[in-house]
C-alpha cells in the first residue's frame, strides 16, 4: 500500500518496510526511544508481519516506521476472557523534525488496516509510558483506550498504559 500526504510543505509517502529500511529504522528508534532492540529482532519483525510494517519517507530517507506483531491472546476490550487474534503496535517512531505532520497517524492507520484486512486481528493494543503525551493523544485520536496501568512496566520504573482499539 502506497499513498502520498503533503502538510507544512513536507511531502511524505507511507510504503511497506523493506530488509534494506532496517538500518534507518534502528537509527530513528534509537534518536526517538530509549526502548531498543537488536538488528535481528526488527528483521524477525519484518519477515513475519511484513504486511503491517510500515514506513514513513520524505526527501529519499525514511523518517518514521511502524513495527507490529499478531498474536493470539485474551482480549482487551471484551467483558469475559475471550482469545482474540491480536495486532500489537511494537514500537513506532518518527524522526523529530518530521513530527506533527500526521505521519504517525497515517503510518498507524496503515497498520491497522493490514492488521485487520491481512491478518484478521479483532483488536489492536499497545504499551505507552504514562507520560508520553504526544503518543497518547495520537492513539486517543484513533479510537484506542486505556485499558490497565502496567505498573513498572518499564526498565526506569515508569508506568505504562495499556491502550486497546477495536479493528
Ligand atoms: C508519537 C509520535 C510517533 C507521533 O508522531 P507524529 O507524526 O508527530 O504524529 P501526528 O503528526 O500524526 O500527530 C497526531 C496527533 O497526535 C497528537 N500529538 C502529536 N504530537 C504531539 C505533541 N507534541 N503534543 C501533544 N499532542 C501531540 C496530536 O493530537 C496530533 O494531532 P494534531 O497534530 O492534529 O493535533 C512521535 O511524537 C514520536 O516519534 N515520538 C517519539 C517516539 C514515541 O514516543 N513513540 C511512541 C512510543 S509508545
Amino acid at each position: 500500500m502506497e499513498f502520498a500526504e503533503a502538510k507544512k510543505g513536507k511531502e511524505y509517502r507511507i510504503r511497506n518496510a523493506r530488509l534494506t529500511d532496517v538500518d534507518q529504522i534502528i537509527k530513528i528508534n534509537r534518536l526517538a526511544l530509549p526502548e531498543n532492540y537488536p538488528y535481528y529482532f526488527f528483521v524477525e519483525h519484518l519477515k513475519e508481519y511484513e504486511a503491517a510494517f510500515f514506513v514513513a519517507e520524505s526527501d529519499d530517507e525514511v523518517v518514521g516506521y511502524i513495527m507490529p506483531r499478531i498474536e493470539w491472546g485474551f482480549s482487551n476490550l471484551k467483558q469475559l476472557p475471550t482469545l482474540v487474534k491480536k495486532g500489537h503496535v511494537v514500537s513506532i517512531a518518527v524522526l523529530e523534525q518530521y513530527r506533527r505532520l500526521g505521519i504517525g497517524t497515517a503510518l498507524l492507520q496503515a497498520s491497522m488496516k493490514a492488521m485487520k484486512e491481512v491478518y484478521n486481528a479483532e483488536e489492536v493494543y499497545l504499551e505507552v509510558r504514562v507520560s508520553n503525551l504526544p503518543a497518547i493523544n495520537l492513539y486517543r485520536k484513533l479510537g484506542f483506550k486505556e485499558v490497565k496501568v502496567l505498573r513498572h512496566y518499564y526498565a526506569d520504573g515508569e508506568d505504562a498504559y495499556l491502550m486497546a482499539a477495536p479493528l
